[in-house]
């Protein structure tokens, strides 16, 4: 067991902490928000991922997890310090790490034994020097160790992850971190099963800290990749999806994040081309790539406004969203493609109604009307956009669906519907990419 504190408790520091007290270890979790905190203290998460509350609640009850704002008790005797905290980007796209900065200071100011201070937020290639720097304590080294978990599956990627990477300077900081992953690396709470013991890399702090930008520009990369043969496909008269899929069973290509439709979003994929991009140009290296992939996304509104604006005249209209979250299973909503889809309708003369099954609200956006159901959202609707696969949309009755719209247009700017079958109902289906019967 090791004495783990863990500084910023969002969407994955929260996870972090409850993950690492459910196999072994005992777990401070530092939190400077008075609302987030006092809702963990008691047990509640508030943002939604699936099986956190309950693991949360399961932890608290062990004495394993427990929540402060006091830096003196989480960081006084522990042996490692995960730091969690937002890197949200500047104005020129390079990550603010003012966040991480004072959390560092705050760490340096109460270490009180020897301890390995672990960068898990996403920071700027050359942040694990600086950080050994600030914290200037002969008893802390920096490891990074980045975080690939994702929103909606969160717990199962940080506690089944494919890799594991470690990078630092100090060979016994990265083998203090080996322990902490032991039952991880091991799968020991899964009785060992070898086909879910992730990989391990050890390597330097500069290697650790472009892995996670590499991996997330990468994958953009393919979503934004299928979008530009998506148009190509719409061009043409081919069908994406089976585009994807036979390029997909090349397991040089692999099939995954090559579903074509309305572009990524989320915190960090923008965030992280940016700041690789920052990075390139720093050091007088040209990023052709990043630059590709992110004006491929931001042309996917576009794309996706042009096949509402085809077939109605958008002032006057009558719109309805399905899903606002950037993706199933998360109530997220940074850079969302659902808001800037919104933004372009609702600048056009339309009127906007959406309907999502976890986000109940969007603030900032008054003009943006959401509903409580998604047949409040399409009732007498003129067209309806599917933004978020959600689960229950893939159950809609689609007959009940057209029944109670105005018009007919259907919008499937995830390609997650059987185009046949939505004709079948009565919709005019479009498609991302699709050869789709009346598309
Ligand atoms: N969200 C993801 O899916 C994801 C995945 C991998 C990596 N990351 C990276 O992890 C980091 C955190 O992301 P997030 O989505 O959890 O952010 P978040 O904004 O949800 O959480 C950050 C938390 O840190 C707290 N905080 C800020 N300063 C603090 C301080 N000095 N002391 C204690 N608490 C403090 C904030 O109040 C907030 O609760 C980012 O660098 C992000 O790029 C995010």
């Amino acid at each position: 067991m090791t004495k783990i504190a863990v500084v910023g408790t969002g969407y994955v520091g929260a996870v972090v902490a409850t993950s690492l007290a459910s196999i072994g270890h005992q777990v401070v979790g530092v939190e400077i928000d008075r609302a987030r905190l006092e809702s963990l203290q008691a047990g509640i998460v508030p943002f939604h991922e699936p099986g956190l509350s309950e693991l949360v609640t399961a932890q608290l009850e062990k004495a394993s997890l427990s929540f402060t704002d006091s830096y003196e008790t989480a960081i006084g005797g522990a042996d490692v310090a995960f730091l969690c905290v937002g890197t949200p980007p500047s104005p020129d796209g390079s990550p603010d790490t003012t966040y991480v900065e004072n959390a560092a200071r705050s760490i340096s100011e109460w270490i009180t034994s020897p301890m390995v201070v672990v960068t898990k937020s996403t920071v700027p290639i050359g942040s694990g020097r600086w950080l050994n720097d600030l914290i200037a304590d002969d008893r802390a080294s920096v490891v990074s160790n980045p975080e690939f978990l994702r929103e909606g599956t969160a717990l199962n990627d940080f506690l089944h992850p494919d890799r594991v990477v470690l990078g630092s300077n100090d060979p016994g900081a990265i083998a203090t971190m080996v322990e902490v992953y032991r039952p991880i690396l091991e799968q020991t709470f899964t009785g060992g099963r070898p086909d879910l013991r992730p990989g391990l890399v050890r390597t330097n702090l500069e290697t650790a800290e472009i892995v996670k930008y590499a991996a997330n520009a990468f994958l953009a990369m393919k979503i934004s990749f299928i979008n530009e043969v998506a148009m190509i496909a719409d061009a043409v008269g081919a069908d994406v999806t089976e585009v994807a899929t036979a390029i997909g069973m090349d397991q040089r290509i692999g099939s995954s994040f090559l579903g074509a439709g309305i572009g990524w979003g989320g915190s960090c994929f923008g965030k992280d081309l940016a700041a690789l991009r920052a990075t390139a140009h720093r050091h007088g290296v040209e990023s052709l790539i990043t630059g590709a992939v992110v004006a491929v996304n931001d042309h996917q509104i576009d794309f996706v406004a042009e096949k509402v604006s085809k077939h109605i005249d958008l002032a006057g209209a009558e719109i309805a969203l399905l899903g606002l979250a950037f993706k199933p299973g998360t109530d997220d909503l940074r850079d969302a493609p659902s808001l800037k889809l919104a933004r372009h309708l609702l600048d056009s003369g339309a009127t906007v109604t959406a309907y999502d099954p976890v986000v109940g609200a969007v603030s900032g956006m008054d003009d943006l009307k959401v509903a409580p159901s998604w047949r409040d959202a399409v009732a007498g609707a003129d067209a309806t956009v599917v933004i978020t696969e959600w689960d229950e949309f893939l159950s809609i009755n689609l007959a009940a669906l057209a029944e109670s719209m105005d018009g007919a247009l259907f919008v499937d700017a995830r390609n997650a519907f059987d185009a046949a079958a939505a004709t079948d109902a009565g919709l005019s289906y479009v498609g991302v990419g699709r050869a789709a019967p009346t598309s």
